[in-house]
């Protein structure tokens, strides 16, 4: 059996995606924050240049996509009041064959009228007069500035002032997930999770970082998925760096290597990180870091409770690191030392970033900041989704700390994605193995 087909067979059914009355749901629930004279403008992410005439794959704007569903590199929504009823309009390119012809089909007005949940379009080449008729004499105006340029300056011209930022209301919608979210988010986190267990079963010293890349982007894109983010492959000081993406260096005996990968399923992004020896057995130095980051985030899934703080889960990790430095003679001071007075003592020498963040349309989802930063605290609730994501790293290449050589080249981060329930946490990922004996009876075992 291909590792596709594995994959295929391990996967459930794909889920449906949103359906047009929970996005309807959406925009009434947002609309009912604004005042009833007020105009809210939802542009796309821009168009950017990769090479001469060659564009990056475009991605949708997710707060745009999250309202309407829209999908494709046009569309701009703005929603007003009309009688009674907030009104839906999209802007959206009209049918041209000629331009398709090159281009690709698109639905055109009718199209989008007929299969999006908007109540009318217009087309983006009248985008300017029509929006400008629109914001006439509008003083509440809701625009997120710097992703379409020629929206910008019609809001400018209309208004004078800054627009009102449309991100607080939808944020708020957004950070909790609904049951149909969570399904796809389930089915985005099984594909990820079975697209590291091929990479670690096709793992072997002397093949390519880049080769576990293709296996892991390989399984996304075989089942109609993509990379949520650029995947990370470091092996040996590699692991260490903590946004390496270069993925250039053959893996060799005796190294960790740290896969940081996941995909998207209609927009929702899954994030999981495995760390595991290339030759398949961890050596006495790095089981030692391995069972101190996993025990730091078990402890992290425990403490994502609802109605406790989301920071609840940084500083239950940050305890269990710092209390295990000092175990294993790496940091030779007090705990309190450690620890720091605000999280920040000698043990972030070996722990840079944040326990984890919010997941969900972005990698990097709405409803939270760094972790400390967000006053007051965030409240964690009943369909919120988490990374839990501690790691310890030990770069041999560092000269701002004295690493001992019983550590150096040793990088761990070990990733899941949590579902805050009311029974508890539920770990999305949890078809990833992360045990020492699961991952040393997988590495290689093709
Ligand atoms: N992969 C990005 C992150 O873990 O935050
Ligand atoms: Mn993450
Ligand atoms: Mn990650």
């Amino acid at each position: 059996m291909s590792m596709y087909d594995r994959v295929t067979s391990a996967l459930g059914e794909r889920p449906e995606g949103i359906s047009h009355s929970e996005m309807r749901k959406r925009q009434h629930d947002f609309c009912s924050e604004m005042a009833t004279g007020a105009v809210a403008i939802i542009t796309n992410n821009p168009v950017s240049i990769r090479s001469r005439d060659t564009h990056h794959r475009h991605r949708f704007n997710s707060y745009l996509h999250y309202l309407t569903g829209w999908h494709g590199e046009d569309g701009v929504a703005a929603f007003y009041h009309n009688g009674d009823n907030w009104m839906c309009r999209l802007y959206v390119q009209p049918r041209d064959i000629e331009k398709e012809t090159w281009t690709g089909r698109r639905p055109g007005l009718e199209g989008a009228l007929a299969n999006w949940p908007v109540d009318e379009t217009v087309s983006r080449d009248d985008l300017r007069e029509n929006l400008s008729q629109l914001l006439d004499n509008v003083e509440d105006i809701y625009h997120i500035k710097s992703l379409d340029g020629e929206v910008d300056e019609i809001v400018e011209l209309a208004l004078h002032e800054e627009p009102k930022d449309p991100r607080p209301i939808l944020d708020e919608l957004r950070v909790v997930k609904s049951a149909g979210e969570i399904a796809l988010m389930q089915y985005s986190a099984d594909l990820a999770a079975h697209a590291h267990v091929e990479a670690m079963r096709q793992c072997e010293v002397g093949m390519g970082e880049w080769h576990m890349q293709s296996v892991i982007e390989g399984c996304f894109l075989y089942h109609q998925s993509e990379w949520a983010y650029p995947s990370i492959v470091g092996s040996g000081d590699n692991a260490t760096i903590l946004h390496y993406n270069e993925n250039t260096d053959v893996m060799k005996d005796g190294e960790l290597v740290l896969i940081d990968a996941g995909c998207e399923v209609d927009g929702y992004a899954s994030d999981i990180t495995r760390t595991f020896p290339a030759n398949g057995k961890f050596t006495e130095a790095q089981r030692a870091i391995y069972e101190l980051v996993l025990k730091a985030q078990l402890a992290g899934i425990d403490a994502c409770q609802a109605g406790s703080p989301w920071s609840a889960m940084h500083h239950a990790t940050s305890h269990v690191l710092a209390q295990g430095l000092i175990d294993l003679g790496i940091l030779d001071c007090s705990f309190e030392e450690a620890l720091g007075e605000d999280y920040n003592g000698l043990y972030r020498q070996f722990f840079m970033h944040g326990t984890g963040h919010f997941l969900g349309l972005d990698v990097h989802d709405v409803g939270g900041g760094r972790q400390g930063d967000n006053k007051p605290e965030r409240v964690l609730s009943p369909g919120m989704v988490l990374t839990i994501e501690p790691g310890l790293y030990f770069g041999a290449w560092r000269e701002d700390v004295e690493i001992d050589s019983k550590w150096a080249g040793i990088g761990v981060r070990i990733e899941d994605d949590v579902l805050i329930t009311e029974s508890g946490p539920v770990v999305l990922t949890a078809k990833c193995p992360k045990e020492i004996t699961e991952i040393e009876a997988l590495v290689g075992s093709k």
